[in-house]
Parts: structure tokens; C-alpha cells; sequence
């Protein structure tokens, strides 16, 4: 089982994210928590490039071929043997974030992207993604009061730092995307409290594990 957390940043698939693993680990799940960009070794240190304000110059070609560097490698190396073991993976973004970012967001083809995010994870697309849905003005908020109280270095908000258009197109983004896959994607309402966002992840996580699927 395959489980990916998507949306903006502030938008609570982080929070939601830890709840669902301990939910899981209470009930006697095997669960990999991991994320993009910075899941595998190699991709640490491609986090630290494409995080880094002062690469604000990097055309959205080569952001997109890191991205998807990173994505092969924690792909290859920590996403697939670990569902070869019957372990449940919970990922904190993966190549819906580059349909969206650098598709709806930056101007590239989301299909092309698609595409190439298929060669680049050899076919492995979730079992589910959440979509955590809210105005981007809310989560930009929420984004900014965390990064004062947990004092996270400016050099990793470079998309923080991107303006208010940009994470309109991407909220919007993530909406058109979801509607074309509706089959693997569900919207969750993150202007709620936490609990209630929790619940209903839960249950799109329940339906997902009856269906229970075989990776091959
Ligand atoms: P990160 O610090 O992980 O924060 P969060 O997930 O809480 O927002 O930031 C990752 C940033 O990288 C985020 O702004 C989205 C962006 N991103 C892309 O543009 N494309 C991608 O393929 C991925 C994985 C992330």
C-alpha cells in the first residue's frame, strides 16, 4: 500500500501524515514515513539545492530533471523494497507535487510531466493520494507563523518565498489534477479543525487498505 500526502505548504498533510502513521503502528501495520524532495541519501543533497534561496536563478527545465533525480533514486532505493515488504509507505509529496509545481504552477506540460514521471518511478503511481484543499492566503499564513515558532532557516522557504499567484495556480493545479484522476485522488477540506481532517483521511485510508492492492 502506497499512500501519498499532497497540497501546499501550512496546509496540514504533514500534521495528518504523523497521526495516520501512529494510527497505523497502533494497529500493528509496518509503516515507512518518507518524503520528497530529500527521501533517499542522494536526495538529501538534492534537497538542499532545490530548497536553497540563493538557486533562484535555476530554469524550471533543470528544477524539473532534480526533482525527478530525486524522485528515481527514492524510488528505487526506499519506496519499492519497503513495499516488497508488506510495509505500508505514507510519503509527504511525490510526482503529483511535480505535475502540479512545476506544471500548473511554472507553465510546463502537466502531461509531458506526467510522462516522464512515469519513466523516471517505472510505472509506480500511488494507491492513494490526499489532496489537503485550502486558500492559498491560509495556508501562506500558517506556513509563516511555523517557521517563526519553529525558526526554519530561510533557505528552505525558497517556495514559501514564491508569490501569491503562484500557489493560486497551484491550489488550482491540484484541483484539476484530482478531477482527472479521480479514481486514485481525494480532496480533503484542510481549513477544518485537525481532528476532523484526520477523521476523514482515516476513512479514505480504511477504504484503501480493504481494497488492499498487490505491488508488483
Ligand atoms: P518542503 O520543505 O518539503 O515543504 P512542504 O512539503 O511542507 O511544503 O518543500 C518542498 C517544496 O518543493 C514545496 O514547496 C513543493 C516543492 N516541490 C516541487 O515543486 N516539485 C516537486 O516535485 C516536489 C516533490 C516538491
Amino acid at each position: 500500500m502506497f499512500i501519498t500526502f499532497e497540497g501546499m505548504e501550512g496546509s496540514g498533510k504533514s500534521t495528518a501524515l504523523n497521526r495516520v502513521q501512529q494510527a497505523l503502528l497502533n494497529e500493528g501495520h509496518g509503516v515507512l514515513l518518507t518524503r520528497e524532495p530529500g527521501g533517499s541519501r542522494l536526495g538529501r543533497t538534492l534537497r538542499s539545492i532545490l530548497l536553497d534561496l540563493s538557486n533562484d536563478d535555476i530554469v524550471p527545465e533543470a528544477e524539473l530533471f532534480l526533482y525527478l533525480a530525486d524522485r528515481a533514486q527514492h524510488v528505487g532505493q526506499v519506496i519499492r523494497p519497503a513495499l516488497a515488504e508488506g510495509v505500508v509507505v505514507l510519503s509527504d509529496r511525490y510526482a503529483d507535487s511535480t505535475v502540479v509545481y512545476q506544471g500548473y504552477g511554472r507553465g510546463l506540460d502537466p502531461e509531458r510531466l506526467r510522462e516522464l514521471n512515469d519513466m523516471a518511478v517505472g510505472g509506480l503511481w500511488p494507491d492513494l493520494t490526499l489532496v489537503f484543499d485550502l486558500p492559498p492566503e491560509e495556508g501562506l499564513r500558517r506556513a509563516m507563523t511555523r517557521n517563526l515558532q519553529d525558526g526554519t532557516s530561510v533557505s528552505e522557504g525558497r517556495f514559501e518565498a514564491e508569490h501569491l499567484a503562484f500557489h493560486a495556480r497551484v491550489r488550482e493545479g491540484y484541483l484539476t489534477w484530482a478531477a482527472l484522476n479521480p479514481a486514485r485522488f481525494r480532496v480533503v477540506d484542510a481549513t477544518r479543525t485537525p481532528d476532523q481532517v484526520f477523521e476523514d483521511v482515516m476513512r479514505a485510508v480504511r477504504a484503501a487498505l480493504a481494497a488492499a492492492p498487490a505491488h508488483p
